[in-house]
């Protein structure tokens, strides 16, 4: 989490820093900060709280064409003006921003700041700390930066201002994401091209362990023994367009109502010209050689994984786990013998994923990424990448990452099973139409869920979502999604697991959302529904069409039932934002929470 920029060149800096963060801010936006550097020197203005508050505080009587700004999610340290970065050692000197964790600081605190003063709690401000005590000794900077740099366990994406010298920025990654982007004249540093779109659309990965020299003409690239990297730009192909609100109210609304379209776009990048679904032929073989099938995967990203373990088995019969990836180190189960891993994951970034990808590839196993970002860290890490072209997903409570990744597992399941000579009995390409439709349906039924949600959920203090078989891993999605943006503590259950504790929690109009989309199970559903309305609950079905019964409060077009969970998420995710609204919770930026999840 957190996010850092960085820009040198001949317009004033401020500007493009403070854009770059807004752009960043899903990573984090507990407080935020940016150091300026002209002739007078260093500039430092942050703040606690959002970029808006920090752009009252910025003097815009400053002009600097050299500037470093960073946007934070608290890791140590709480949030406040004095632990937002920049940070600066004690002469001034050197300014730093940093995302990331560094491990071991307390240890180099013990062995390097004995008689310094430290002003913040954060691990960040001992970086600064001890690089300015290595060149107060005589060190040279770059040395002394590789050298702190070969000091620190953890992660860093690091940038760095000397006083003494306005002609460049040091920059430094490790595990946490960091591009430099190219300009004429001028060049950038971002935690995410997103953030300097607005100036370039050309960048350069960094890879772990390397330092940059970025000055406004030259980008010089060097490992930590100083060895000089050559490495060719490419184009970041980002609609600018795709990454604003346009008339929307809130990235999630917009998003929501993106999903028809992006499950269209998923079937024609997985088209073949003869119109038949296809996967990259080493994937297929990977999939075709493995005995067991890991999936590995946090949050949403898991709850697609449960849906996608279903698609698997029962199309291209291969037997799926499903593992929590922040779990999976304490838990590993025994493997099987030819096992392929599966991360999926809408960033790419996310630590707990990428700390159990680092382990397996240690182990000598092939793994997959599925995700919406194309060059993140787990797709480059992996041996082979599906990609969800889904379109940036700003808004922190994902949506349509999570219908895109089911669709994806739905084609990757599909075209496995006729790879394996597996008769299918439905024409994929076909039912994702249907599902795109249903989609749109669901999209234009915004006013009924806004019903919905002041009917059930303005007031209340919990809820529940039940369900049963694929229903059951659908509600464990909308309760999340109603528990972060509207703080309502809502929890998912199987319909049947209710009465062996939880239905002691059932009180006088406890909402419970129950969904009711797989024939086989629509009469025990209904049972449990029947089971908490004796209790005092208010419940609330949400049911599919032909599946319908006459106190349902909506029903939802049919689709094929293996794929149902695509689109009975929608009212839920609709729901969680009203309910969200009518509490006056910011819907885009939940409280404690970051969009993409770099830390463990
Ligand atoms: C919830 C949400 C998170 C993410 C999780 C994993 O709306 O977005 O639960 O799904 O942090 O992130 P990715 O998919 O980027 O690995």
């Amino acid at each position: 989490m957190c996010g850092i920029v960085g820009y040198i060149g001949q317009q004033d800096s401020k500007e493009i820093l403070l854009k770059g963060l807004e752009k960043l801010e899903y990573r984090g936006y507990d407080s935020a900060g940016i150091a300026v550097m002209n002739e007078e020197g260093v500039h430092v203005f942050k703040e606690k709280g959002r970029i808006a508050t920090l752009r009252e505080t910025v003097d815009p009587s400053v002009f600097a064409s050299v500037g470093i700004g960073h946007t934070r999610w608290a890791t140590h340290g709480a949030p406040s003006k004095v632990n937002a970065h920049p940070h600066q050692g004690n002469t001034g000197r050197f300014t730093l921003v940093h995302n990331g964790v560094i491990e071991n600081y307390v240890q180099l605190k013990d062995e390097y700041l004995q008689n310094v003063e430290l002003k913040s709690d954060t691990d960040t401000e001992v970086v600064v700390q001890v690089l300015e005590q290595l060149v107060k000794q005589g060190m040279e900077v770059e040395a002394a930066f590789r050298k702190t740099l070969g000091q620190l366990k953890g992660s860093y994406a690091i940038a760095l201002l000397d006083k003494q010298n306005n002609e460049m920025i040091y920059v430094a990654k490790n595990k946490s994401p960091l591009l430099v982007g190219l300009g004429d004249g001028f060049n950038v540093v971002a935690s995410d091209a997103m953030a300097m779109l607005q100036v370039t659309d050309q960048y350069v990965e960094l890879m772990d362990r390397e330092i940059v020299i970025v000055t406004k003409e030259v980008v010089t690239i060097k490992n930590l023994a100083g060895d000089l990297i050559e490495r060719s730009p490419y184009t970041a192909e980002i609609d600018a367009s795709e990454i604003e609100k346009g008339t929307y109210p809130h990235y999630m609304l917009k998003e929501i109502d993106e999903q028809p379209l992006v499950v269209r776009r998923i079937i024609q990048e997985y088209q073949n010209e003869a119109g038949e679904l296809e996967i990259n032929a080493d994937i297929l073989e990977a999939m075709n050689e493995a005995d067991r099938i890991y999936i590995i995967a946090a949050g949403t990203s898991y709850h697609a994984g449960l849906v996608g373990k279903h698609f698997i088995e029962k199309m291209a019969q291969i037997p799926v786990e499903v593992h929590v990836s922040s779990e999976f180190g304490y838990n590993m189960p025994l493997l099987s013998e030819k096992p392929l891993f599966i991360f999926i994951t809408q960033s790419g970034e996310t630590a707990d994923s990428r700390a159990v990808l680092v382990h397996i590839k240690e182990l000598g196993y092939n793994a997959l990424t599925i995700t919406n970002v194309a060059g993140s860290t787990l797709s480059r890490e992996a041996d082979y990448t599906l990609l969800l072209h889904a379109g940036p997903e700003i808004a922190v409570a994902s949506t349509k990452a999570y219908t895109a990744q089911m669709a994806v597992l739905a084609i990757l399941a599909d075209v496995t099973a006729r790879s394996k000579g597996l008769m299918q009995n439905l024409d994929l390409v076909k039912e994702l139409g249907i599902v795109a439709n249903g989609m749109e349906v669901l999209c234009d039924a915004k006013e009924e869920m806004e019903e919905i949600a002041w009917q059930y959920l303005t007031t209340t203090r919990n809820a529940f979502f039940i369900g049963r078989g694929l229903d059951y891993f659908v509600g464990l999605e909308g309760s999340l999604k109603l528990k972060e943006i509207s703080y309502i503590q809502a929890e998912g259950f199987a319909g049947g697991e209710l009465k062996h504790g939880t239905i002691a929690l059932i009180e006088d109009g406890t909402p419970v959302i129950a969904l009711a989309t797989q024939e086989h199970v629509n009469l025990s559903i209904r049972g449990n529904v029947k089971e908490v309305a004796a209790r005092g609950a208010n419940p609330c079905i949400i049911s599919m069409k032909g599946l319908e019964a006459d106190d349902d409060r909506y029903v939802i077009p049919v689709v094929n039932e293996l794929l149902s969970p695509l689109v009975s998420v929608i009212p839920l995710q609709l729901i969680s934002y009203y309910a969200a609204l009518h509490r006056d919770c910011d819907v885009d930026k939940p409280r404690n929470l970051a969009k993409s999840v770099t830390v463990e």
